[in-house]
């Protein structure tokens, strides 16, 4: 059995919040902003745009992609670390609002991995037989938890949303041919100072905001995504030569520059889209990879690899047979 994709779909709120406008704001500049990150511009969700109000359009342009309707989702895992409330799971709202009623929804929260870790959570829900069809996505409101007075992390995050759905194919032939290939995770909380939200229930009973130290993010970053890549290679006997799309974590430009340098992956292989994106967490992968395949890019039967790293720190990586 293998979980196959069907289809994917993502949504970017409307208003586009340039560096120019940033630097109106915080003492930054665009040269600043562009030379260490990439980024140009970001997303942000209007007032009353909620987590789940992303998720559920993202979630229904890749139903329609996929073609199929949303009463045979049976599984909906949404990777987020702004649900709209502590709880219930922002997951049950999508599940509400596309009107299923059965099967199960649940978040899962590993910040920017969370995108890898839902695919290769729900890729092991559909192997073990447990469900038939999922709805895997990413949706975040980083806005949220900014704190707009601090230039080193507010000119990095956006919001956005995206989702794939995956379903269980058994047999042999063209179709299982297809599909998630291998994941691999990892976490390792003793860097869980380096990248967090300084509230939460629990400790603080406020919602708090993210605070990061950027330089040893950095030192981490390239080592462990190229770490967990070459197990994915070793795991599915694959070398970067029969990659043909690379949709890495998009944090950071030069994260990715290094990673694919390292990893001998060809930079026309790589695909970028935090310059209008920003970092969107756990939304950037599927946001990413809605953007390439809508452009006519990714096709059938491409191999594509992703890879994520976040707060914890937590990364991973996933190789898909599209
Ligand atoms: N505009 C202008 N100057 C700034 C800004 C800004 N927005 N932010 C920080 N600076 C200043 C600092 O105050 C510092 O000034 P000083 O030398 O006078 O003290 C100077 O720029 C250098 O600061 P550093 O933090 O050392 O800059 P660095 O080159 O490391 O770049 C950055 C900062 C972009 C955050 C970088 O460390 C980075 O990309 N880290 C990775 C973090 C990341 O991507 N996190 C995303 C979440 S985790 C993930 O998704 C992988």
């Amino acid at each position: 059995t293998r979980s196959v994709v069907l289809g994917c779909g993502s949504y970017l709120p409307e208003r586009i919040l340039t560096n120019a406008e940033l630097a109106a704001k915080v003492d930054t500049s665009d040269e600043w902003i562009v030379q260490r990150t990439g980024i140009k511009q970001r997303h942000i969700a209007a007032e009353g745009e909620f987590t789940s109000h992303l998720a559920i359009k993202a979630a229904q342009a890749a139903l329609d992609d996929a073609g199929i309707d949303a009463q045979s989702i049976d599984l909906i895992v949404l990777a987020t670390s702004t649900p709209d409330n502590t709880f219930p799971a922002t997951a049950v709202a999508v599940q509400a609002a596309l009107g299923i009623h059965h099967g199960a929804a649940f978040d899962l929260q590993a910040v920017c991995s969370g995108f890898v870790f839902a695919v290769a959570t729900a890729d092991n829900f559909l192997r073990g037989g447990s469900f038939k069809r999922a709805l895997v996505i990413g949706a975040e409101t980083f806005s949220r938890i900014l704190d707009w007075n601090d230039r080193g992390t507010c000119v990095l995050f956006g919001d956005g949303a995206g989702a794939v759905v995956l379903e269980a194919q058994q047999g042999w032939g063209t179709s299982v041919d297809r599909g998630v290939l291998t994941t691999h995770l990892r976490s390792d909380g003793r860097h869980k100072s380096k990248l967090y939200v300084d509230g939460g229930p629990s400790s603080t009973g406020t919602v708090g905001h993210l605070r990061m130290e950027g330089r040893e993010v950095f030192k981490h970053a390239v080592g462990m995504i190229t770490g967990v890549i070459i197990d994915a290679f070793e795991a599915s006997g694959t070398t970067p030569k029969d990659i043909d799309w690379f949709v890495p974590h998009q944090a950071n430009k030069r994260i990715i520059d290094a990673s694919a340098h390292k990893l001998h992956l060809a930079p026309e292989k790589v695909v970028l889209t935090v310059d209008r994106h920003g970092n969107t967490s756990a939304a950037s992968i599927p946001l990413a990879l809605d953007t390439a395949v809508k452009d006519g890019r990714i096709k059938k039967g491409n191999l594509v690899l992703l890879e994520a790293m976040g707060g914890g720190f937590t990364w991973g990586s996933a190789l898909v047979r599209w």
